[in-house]
C-alpha cells in the first residue's frame, strides 16, 4: 500500500468527463486513493465503464449522465453526490468540446458549443460545488483541466483557447473569492497526452504525432497517469496552501516552442 493510497479516504468527488481519457484516468486515480467518485458526462456507457473499473479495483463509484452546459443538470448532479455518497468535498471540471478549425470559419455554432461546454459549464459546475461546500461549511478542492494555449495561443483552437483561457480567469477569481471558506481552486494544463480522444483529434496520422513530438523537448507523450498524478497533488492535502495556479504538465512543451526552429541545444 502507497502512501497516496489512504489520501482521499472516503473523500467524494465530482469528475466530469470522466468517461475517457484524462477524466478517466483522474477518476481512477482518486478511486485507487480512496475517494468515492461520481463521475458525469453525456455518453451513459463510457461512464459506465469507468465505474466498472472503479468497483474492480475496490473503489467506490457512481455515473450521472450530465450535460455540464444545463446549469439545472449540473445542479442535479451535485445533489446526487451528496445524496448518494453524504457529502462533496471537490470537482475536476475535465469535460472539454474541441475540433480544430480556421477562427474566420468558425460558425457561430461551432463556437457557441466549445464556449459552453468548456467555460459555461466549468462555471455551472464550480458554482454548484461551492455552494454544496459553503452549505456543509466544509472545505473543499476544485481543479479545471485547461490548456497552455489559453495563454500563447494556438491556430485553429480559438474557441477552446479563449474558453480555457477564461476557466483560468474563473478559477484565479473564484479562487479569491472562496479563500475564506476554504475552497481551493487551481487548474493543470496537459500537454499532449495518450488518450484516443485527443489522439484522434489532433494527432491522427503518424505524420500529425511526430510533428507534435517534435515540439516536445522531453520527446515524448504524457500518459494520462502522469496527469492524473499532478491532479491529485493539487486536489490534496499536501496542496493545501495553494490555490489560484496553473501547473503545466507538458514535458516542457511550451516553453520550448520552437521561435529559432528547434528545440535542443547542439551538444546537449
Ligand atoms: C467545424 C464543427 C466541427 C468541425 C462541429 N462543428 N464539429 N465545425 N469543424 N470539425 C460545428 C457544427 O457544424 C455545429 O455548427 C456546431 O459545431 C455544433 O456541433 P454539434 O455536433 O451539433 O454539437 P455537439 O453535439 O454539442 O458537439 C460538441 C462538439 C463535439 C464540441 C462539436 O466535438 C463534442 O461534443 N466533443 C466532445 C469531445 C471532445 O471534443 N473532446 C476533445 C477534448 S480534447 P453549425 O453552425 O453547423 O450548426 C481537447 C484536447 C486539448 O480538448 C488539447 C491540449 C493540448
Amino acid at each position: 500500500m502507497t502512501p497516496a493510497t489512504q489520501e482521499f479516504p472516503g473523500r467524494t468527488y465530482v469528475v466530469t468527463g470522466g468517461g475517457s481519457g484524462i477524466g478517466r484516468a483522474i477518476a481512477l486515480a482518486l478511486g485507487a486513493a480512496g475517494a468515492r467518485v461520481v463521475v458525469a458526462g453525456r455518453t451513459p456507457g463510457k461512464l459506465a465503464e469507468t465505474v466498472r473499473l472503479l468497483h474492480e479495483a475496490g473503489a467506490q463509484g457512481l455515473a450521472v449522465p450530465t450535460d455540464v452546459r444545463d446549469p439545472e443538470a449540473v445542479d442535479a448532479l451535485v445533489a446526487r453526490a451528496v445524496d448518494h455518497f453524504g457529502a462533496l468535498d471537490g470537482l475536476v471540471n475535465n469535460a472539454a468540446g474541441n475540433f480544430v478549425t480556421p477562427g474566420i470559419d468558425l460558425s457561430p455554432n461551432g463556437w457557441r458549443a466549445v464556449v459552453d461546454i468548456v467555460l459555461n459549464g466549468s462555471f455551472f459546475c464550480t458554482r454548484a460545488a461551492a455552494r454544496q461546500l459553503r452549505e456543509q461549511g466544509t472545505p473543499g478542492a476544485i481543479l479545471s483541466v485547461i490548456a497552455t494555449y489559453a495563454w500563447h495561443g494556438h491556430p485553429g483552437t480559438v474557441h477552446s483557447a479563449a474558453a480555457k483561457a477564461g476557466v483560468l480567469a474563473m478559477t484565479r477569481t473564484l479562487a479569491v473569492e472562496l479563500a475564506p471558506l476554504g475552497i481551493r481552486l487551481n487548474c493543470i494544463a496537459p500537454g499532449p497526452t495518450e488518450t484516443e480522444g485527443a489522439g484522434a483529434a489532433l494527432w491522427a496520422t503518424q505524420e500529425a504525432r511526430a510533428a507534435v513530438l517534435s515540439g516536445v523537448p522531453a520527446g515524448r507523450f504524457a500518459t494520462p497517469r502522469e496527469i492524473a498524478d499532478t491532479a491529485l497533488f493539487l486536489l490534496g492535502d499536501r496542496a493545501a496552501y495553494v490555490t489560484g495556479e496553473c501547473l503545466t504538465v507538458d514535458g516542457g512543451q511550451w516553453l520550448g516552442k520552437q521561435v529559432y526552429g528547434r528545440t535542443t541545444v547542439p551538444g546537449v
